[in-house]
């Protein structure tokens, strides 16, 4: 609401509280500094240079640029910038270098929970971002299809983490009974399962059970079977289709959602037809954002601001990419709902597990 106690003239400067002014203004610079390292920090993901760096005592640039065999006057401005921002360590002699725990966030894609460098995309591709413009007219979404081909593997590197590391140590033995199913051989459904690696990760772990991928996105599929076929996998395949079609076979033992259902149009159809599919004594297990439905609470989240923009930018356009979508969003499925969700389609058990995954949550659902 426009404030119409103060006068029309008001808007000039020097009616603004000079102290509130600058650091407002800080504020929003800190915005654009972050996209700018954003895309520095992609750079250094993409050209190896935080993989290079880690473990090594320290470096000059010249040592960095003749272990990556980049150009030596890049790489020193991109170190003095990655030091500026604390993202590497700068010595008092000018040499560089990447502490543990720098190393565990930018480098150690491998074996760090806690990698994120892969998250860093280098921005939106300008043809996305005018259809994400349009959006805001039409209301129509962009399904993750219509977000670009790189969609899918950007989200694979983003949440492949916690899928490939913590999957099988943490997330599947805190279910009532399932890893002991999984390991005399189960049938595993995953709904929405992007780029394939939480599909690829069980496949591999448990190789008595048989496993099937759907998503609605060729781009996904594709890259799933990419990941399967490079792994040599043989008890995993990937059908392109949406959580609302799979087949209502009764039989299986554990159907998988991850970070999906609130990206979904019709969420409600996909939780129907999964209980059509899922064996009386399997076990649905949900993984979704941390969020509790009222905005209070979840301000005390101090990346709140980021899962908005994801949601703008992804979630919402996908969940919005259908006539009537329900557009929950990427804070959308919180534990409320994803209850009165599974009860709905006819689940009687809902529980939920904190697993100290610091953006989602994971619920065991079963009929
Ligand atoms: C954020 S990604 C998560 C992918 C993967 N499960 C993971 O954890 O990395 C959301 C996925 O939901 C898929 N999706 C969107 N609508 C869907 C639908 N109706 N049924 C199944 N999947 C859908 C998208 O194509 C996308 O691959």
């Amino acid at each position: 609401m426009p404030d119409t106690t103060k006068p029309a003239d008001a808007t000039t400067e020097d009616a603004l509280d000079d102290k509130a002014l600058k650091m407002f203004g800080f504020k929003v610079w800190t915005y654009r500094m972050g996209e700018q390292v954003s895309l520095m920090i992609h750079l250094g993901d993409r050209l190896d240079l935080y993989k290079t760096m880690a473990g090594q005592g320290p470096l000059g640039s010249d040592d960095v640029a003749s272990l990556t065999g980049l150009h030596e006057r890049f790489v020193r401005e991109w170190l003095m910038g990655q030091a500026a921002a604390g993202l590497i360590t700068r010595h008092d002699d000018g040499s560089f270098q990447l502490s543990p725990e720098q190393a565990a966030v930018l480098a150690d894609e491998e074996n760090s929970l806690s990698f994120a460098a892969g998250a860093f995309r280098g921005g939106t591709d300008p043809a996305v971002l005018d259809l994400m413009a349009e959006a805001f007219r039409t209301g129509k979404g962009l399904s993750y299809e219509q977000q670009g081909p790189t969609a899918a593997a950007g989200l694979a590197r983003m949440t492949g983490p916690w899928s490939r590391l913590a999957l099988t140590s943490i997330i599947l033995p805190a279910l009532d009974g399932v890893t002991a199913k999984l390991s005399a051989g189960a049938k595993v459904v995953d709904v929405g399962c992007g780029g394939g690696v939480t599909l690829a990760t069980l496949a591999a772990a448990y190789p008595a059970t048989t496993c099937v991928g759907y998503d609605p996105s060729s781009a996904a599929i594709d890259l799933a079977r990419r990941t399967v076929a490079e792994q040599g996998l043989t008890n995993v395949e990937f059908v392109q289709a949406g959580g609302e079609d799979i087949p209502a076979s009764g039989d299986i033992d554990l159907v998988l959602t991850f970070d999906c259902l609130h990206d979904m149009p019709f969420p409600n159809r996909a939780a129907t037809a999964i209980r059509q599919a899922i064996a009386d004594d399997g076990t649905w297990l949900i993984k979704d954002i941390r969020s509790t439905g009222d905005f209070e609470k979840d301000s005390r989240n101090p990346l709140l601001a980021m899962f908005y923009g994801f949601s703008v930018a992804s979630c919402l356009q996908s969940a919005m990419s259908e006539p009537g979508g329900l557009g929950l969003g990427t804070l959308g499925l919180h534990p409320k709902r994803a209850e009165e969700l599974t009860t709905e389609a006819g689940f009687t058990s809902f529980a939920t597990h904190d697993l100290s995954d610091a953006a989602n949550l994971y619920y065991e659902v079963r009929v």
